[in-house]
């Protein structure tokens, strides 16, 4: 009988890749998605993957009646791997309380859930964002968590506080992974990264660029103090990522877990600048890519990449995938969706 495990946001960008390596584990996967920033053809996709499509739930965890239902109708859930939250750094900016009250809200609701019907893991979707600009590089997870430079990356921080106290006072086990800069999408071109409008994060907007919806990428900023004068990041792919769910929820599946709340930091450990990433991009399309360099983007840090030791040794996980790899990934998928892939 396989392990039943609930996968909330498992429409979004990160959650359907680990939807798809939790399938192709033996896991039978739940999903629970409001859709506010994705489209249920994501689940259908998954299906023509892995040839199961996972049990889908269109709701808001918000909303407390329905999430009640739902645990009624599916308590022997082994694990709960939440992503469902709202991230757009700027828009939280622009409207702090819209992020406090749901990626809160929702969380807290899933725990007290979890309690009451007795569910015994949770894997949190954290970020890297809850460091700042760390004073030494790579960082660890000992790392002090800064002051957060946007609503979005403090809910990531209340969250896991939460978290650590209320597995404290229970029986749940968790852990959180803090994610560095996921790109890149599945191999099969089928799922993928779906800004809605126009895109934040970098990978999509070169994409983006290419494939002529943008007219040019704006480089935002290149005289920070790094080897080309552009920002650094730890881009890993998206398959890793979620390769890295299984791991940690099979983790506490056989209690090898040390303690109740564990942290993992999820990249690969090795820094790439903007320019690094434009000209894998254009090394792997043989295209030129139409960029401008500009003044830096309020709220970026400089530079921050990973010290993986934790996640490599406790978890036995280390990313395969390199930037080139990324980059072709990424491109299959903006030409599938030019072409349609998601109407059909
Ligand atoms: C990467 C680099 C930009 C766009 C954010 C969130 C983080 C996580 C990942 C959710 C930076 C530069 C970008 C562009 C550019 N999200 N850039 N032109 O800001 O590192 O992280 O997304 O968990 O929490 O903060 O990612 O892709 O926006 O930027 O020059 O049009 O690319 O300045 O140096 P970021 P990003």
């Amino acid at each position: 009988m396989s392990k039943k495990i609930l996968v909330t946001g498992g429409s979004g960008y990160i959650g359907s890749h680990t939807v798809v390596e939790l399938q192709q584990s033996g896991f039978e996967v739940v999903v629970i998605d409001n859709l506010s920033n994705s489209t249920a053809r994501i689940i259908d996709q998954i299906g023509r993957i892995t040839g199961k499509k996972p049990r889908f739930y269109e709701m808001d965890l918000c909303n407390e009646a329905a999430l009640r239902v739902f645990f009624r109708e599916n308590q022997d859930l082994a694990a709960i791997i939440h992503f469902a939250a709202f991230k757009a750094v700027s828009e939280s900016v622009e409207n702090p309380l819209k992020y406090y009250h749901n990626n809160l809200v929702s969380l807290i609701f899933l725990l007290r859930f979890m309690e009451g019907f007795q569910i015994p893991n949770l894997v949190f979707s954290s970020s890297c964002t809850v460091y700042g600009q760390p004073e030494t590089l790579p960082v660890t997870e000992q790392a002090p968590v800064k002051q957060a430079f946007s609503p979005y990356g403090n809910t990531k921080q209340i969250s896991e506080e939460i978290i650590e106290d209320s597995v404290k006072a229970s029986p749940v086990n968790a852990i959180s992974l803090r994610y560095f800069n996921p790109i890149g999408a599945h191999e099969s071109g089928l799922i993928g990264e779906l800004p809605i409008g126009i895109p934040n994060n970098l990978v999509p907007f070169i994409t983006q660029t290419a494939i002529g919806k943008r007219e040019k990428l704006m480089v935002f900023g290149d005289d920070y103090d790094t080897p080309d004068g552009t920002a650094i990041r730890d881009y890993i792919h998206v398959v890793d990522l979620a390769k890295a769910h299984v791991v940690a929820v099979e983790r506490l599946l056989r209690n090898e877990n040390e303690h109740n709340f564990e942290v993992f930091n999820l990249g690969t450990g090795k820094g790439t600048s903007v320019m690094e990433a434009i000209l894998a991009f254009e090394k792997v399309t043989g295209m030129k890519l139409n960029y401008e360099i500009t003044g830096r983007r309020m709220g970026d840090v400089p530079q921050v990449w990973a010290d993986t030791t934790m996640a490599n040794l406790k978890l036995g996980w280390k990313a395969q995938k390199g930037l080139e790899e990324m980059m072709t990934s990424a491109w299959l998928w903006e030409k599938n969706l030019a072409a349609g892939i998601l109407e059909s």
